[in-house]
């Protein structure tokens, strides 16, 4: 399976010059550190960014000709396109920027920005319409997570995909190429606690199974875990085979943890291979 380890940059960093500068880090290391015949330079491990909006077209042109995907963090529910909706960022504009996927459902966004699951269904609809690649992120509370009500929470959250193809049954093939799950425990997120490998290793499978059936697929949803990776969990993580990339918050606004967690995927894929 492909591993995929993507840096949500969430509201970070605070300006243009330090946007440059991450990215330089990024790109020289990736450049001059990684010798022409390790497997992170064949690319085992995608490597995608999702800076704000705002940085989103100067991401895309630095990292047009490397290997780095770029990636927006929302896009509009409203219009794939255009239209009157102050503040909003289409999934065309997102586009044309260069960025050719999108994170949709990230729990800051249902918290703050109260995103449901109507509004989903619609910038999935809208994301695909564009061809932008979908990481649907998914997770739990902690008081959810404490009432072991973690699958049921999640089969909600991923029921978005039921009912989108409910309405567009043709999507499906383009679900099955540009759709990542992300499951983000809300209570792992930011704070240093992490669930058990064994934990992520049996949501994931639960994720991947009920993908699926919606998918018809018979190919595993790549699924991938975020919360709190960092440079000394990463490699646990990466072991297990259910466990196919990180989606990383803090640590993605550095280069060198940044790429530590992705050699750590690169490492168990190459192992498994
Ligand atoms: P942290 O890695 O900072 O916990 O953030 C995870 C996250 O929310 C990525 O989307």
């Amino acid at each position: 399976m492909q591993a995929w380890v993507i840096g949500n940059w969430k509201q970070n960093p605070a300006t243009s010059r330090d946007v440059d500068a991450l990215l330089n880090d990024l790109v020289t290391a990736l450049e001059t550190q990684v010798p022409a015949d390790t497997a992170l330079s064949k690319n085992r491990c995608k490597l995608m960014i999702a800076p704000s909006c705002i940085h989103l077209a100067a991401v895309s042109t630095r990292l047009k000709d490397s290997s780095v995907l770029c990636a927006a963090q929302n896009i509009s529910e409203h219009s794939a396109s255009t239209g009157a909706y102050t503040g909003d960022c289409s999934a065309q504009q997102v586009a044309d920027s260069g960025a050719t996927w999108t994170l949709l459902g990230h729990s800051e966004r249902r918290q703050y920005h109260k995103e449901s699951h109507h509004s989903l269904v619609k910038k999935l609809s809208h994301a695909l319409a564009q061809n932008l690649g979908v990481v649907l992120c998914i997770g739990e509370t902690q008081t959810q997570y404490d009432d072991k009500q973690t699958l049921e929470v999640i089969d909600t959250q991923l029921s978005v995909i039921k009912d989108l193809l409910a309405q567009q049954p043709e999507l499906v093939s383009s679900l099955s190429e540009q759709l990542i799950i992300a499951y983000e425990p809300v209570w792992a997120i930011g704070t240093g606690k992490v669930p058990t490998v064994e934990e992520v290793s049996k949501t994931h499978e639960h994720i991947k199974q009920t993908v699926a059936e919606f998918t018809k697929t018979t190919e595993g949803t790549t699924v991938l875990y975020g919360g709190s990776v960092n440079m000394a969990n990463a490699d646990a993580f990466a072991a297990d085979p259910m466990i196919d990339g990180a989606l990383v918050g803090g640590a993605s606004l550095k280069a060198e943890s940044f790429l530590a967690i992705a050699n750590a995927f690169n490492q168990a894929n190459t192992e498994l291979v």
